[in-house]
């Protein structure tokens, strides 16, 4: 197939090498996106007469001919044909005739891939929260089951004051749960649809741009068409950050694990199922999973990074900078994705071991609630904590689970407030499902298909 831009000469084979590079890999993403929205795009030139309704029908048929084809991994698109946009009209015009030369009236392969894109994206957003707060029940329930179970609680990584696996545990499902909040919040960004904004400028065929993204299920259409191109590379960045987020509170627990199930420590192990051995030393039980969680999160940032660095100084209009930022998003997302997997299964599987945990509780990690008893009775605090200090030999360890049971102040270890928290995450999550069935239910009265997913993971 010709490049849909051929005219009568052909281009230098470094250049085409160069210049799509692995683009029409990454494109097999975009596919039942992009057919998904041509469908749209198809209904939006009906209405305008520009597609008899025989046309339309024969246009809908292949495209949905490209959707099960490419859920059965059998759509191909060669490096020749550029992007997936090119072999989708390529599928269209063998398979169906004429027709297909007229499915790309009024369109630019700019707001195409813009569309496929947010469609993606939104989808991605989505059930990336709704993943996070699966990730988010496991931890509640793992800090309601050891509320109870005393444990050290550190700074600059020493013994500091008493603390409790529950306060430990909720604390990353607390943290994780205000990264969901701020990637729900994004949809109202990603849920614009783009198309009709052609190369640019949109274009002076009256395309019902309200038509076509209440078709795709959109909530609104992205106003101006020059906007709905120049934000290329930034929602993108928009959905990285929240990607970001998420694995800095992964990489932090990962950092943790690995450090409370070092067999000196022995607070936590995982089993060996979940870890890795060595090919010289055999009594090696690795915690790669952990390790390779803390780079994961580098990458993501790493991402976030690349895309911004690639907008950062592009004039307005498309320029095909934009097409380097496709990998990033599609590298950042999947990382993030396998990462909070990875994450749901360590946290399911996590051992417990309440006597190293009691033992580490030694007497200095009770120093300050020994001064603080004696100020409730009466004593100047500086004056008790200097002559504490003075004599730290002497203080007696308190018992450790009266010691986190009688902090009653909210969050602290006696009253870490779960239950409210726990069910924020699950009306959270209840929201997010009925996002995605909305979406489903888009997608059904595009192509009349079941069980489409645009993110095939
Ligand atoms: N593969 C291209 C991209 O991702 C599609 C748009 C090409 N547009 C163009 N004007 N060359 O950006």
């Amino acid at each position: 197939m010709a490049k849909l831009w051929q005219k009568a000469y052909t281009l230098d084979s470094l250049m085409e090498e160069f210049s799509v590079s692995s683009d029409y890999l990454l494109d097999q993403e975009l596919v039942i996106a992009d057919a998904l929205a041509s469908i749209a795009h198809a209904r939006t030139l009906e209405k305008l007469s520009l597609l008899s309704e025989a046309e339309l029908s024969l246009v809908e048929e292949g495209l949905r001919e490209i959707i099960l084809l490419r859920q059965e991994e059998r759509f191909v698109i060669r490096r020749e044909d550029e992007d997936c946009h090119t072999a989708i009209e390529a599928y269209l015009t063998e398979e169906k005739g004429e027709v297909g030369k007229k499915v790309h009236t009024g369109r630019s392969r700019n707001d195409q891939v813009q569309t496929a894109l947010r469609l993606w994206m939104r989808e991605f957003a989505t059930r990336l929260a709704e993943q996070t707060l699966s990730l988010c029940d496991r931890l509640f329930a793992f800090a309601e089951d050891h509320a109870k179970i005393p444990m050290p609680g550190r700074t600059h990584m020493q013994i500091a004051m008493p603390s409790s696996v529950g306060l430990w545990a909720a604390s990353f499902a607390e943290q994780l749960l205000d990264s969901v909040r701020r990637l729900v919040d994004l949809d109202v960004i990603l849920d614009q649809s783009p198309l009709g904004s052609a190369a640019s400028y949109g274009s002076p065929l009256a395309l019902d741009r309200s038509f076509s993204a209440s078709e795709m299920g959109f909530a609104k259409v992205q106003n101006n068409v020059l906007y709905a191109n120049n934000s290329r590379g930034f929602f993108e960045a928009m959905v990285l950050d929240c990607c970001d987020y998420i694995a800095l509170t992964l990489s932090k627990l990962a950092q943790d694990l690995m450090l409370f199930t070092l067999p000196e420590l022995g607070y936590f192990s995982l089993p060996s199922e979940l870890l890795t051995g060595s090919s010289i030393m055999p009594q090696k039980k690795n915690p790669d999973g952990l390790e390779l969680a803390r780079s994961r999160a580098a990458l993501i940032s790493g991402a976030a990074t690349q895309v911004k660095s690639i907008i950062r100084s592009l004039p307005s209009g498309y320029n095909r900078d934009f097409q380097d930022t496709k990998g990033a998003l599609f590298a950042g997302a999947k990382a993030t994705w396998q990462l909070v997997g990875i994450f749901i299964r360590m946290v399911e599987r996590l051992e417990v071991h309440e006597e190293q945990l009691l033992k580490a509780c030694t007497a200095e990690l009770y120093a300050t609630d020994v001064v603080l008893h004696r100020v409730a009775k009466g004593e100047l605090f500086r004056d008790v904590y200097r002559e504490v200090g003075l004599h730290l030999d002497a203080v007696e360890g308190l018992d450790p689970v009266a010691s986190i049971e009688e902090r009653t102040s909210l969050g602290t270890s006696g009253n870490l407030a779960l239950e409210e928290q726990h069910q924020a995450a699950r009306a959270l999550s209840a929201t997010m499902k009925s996002r995605l069935d909305g979406y489903q239910a888009a997608y059904q009265r595009l192509c009349g298909l079941r069980e489409v997913a645009v993110v095939l993971y």
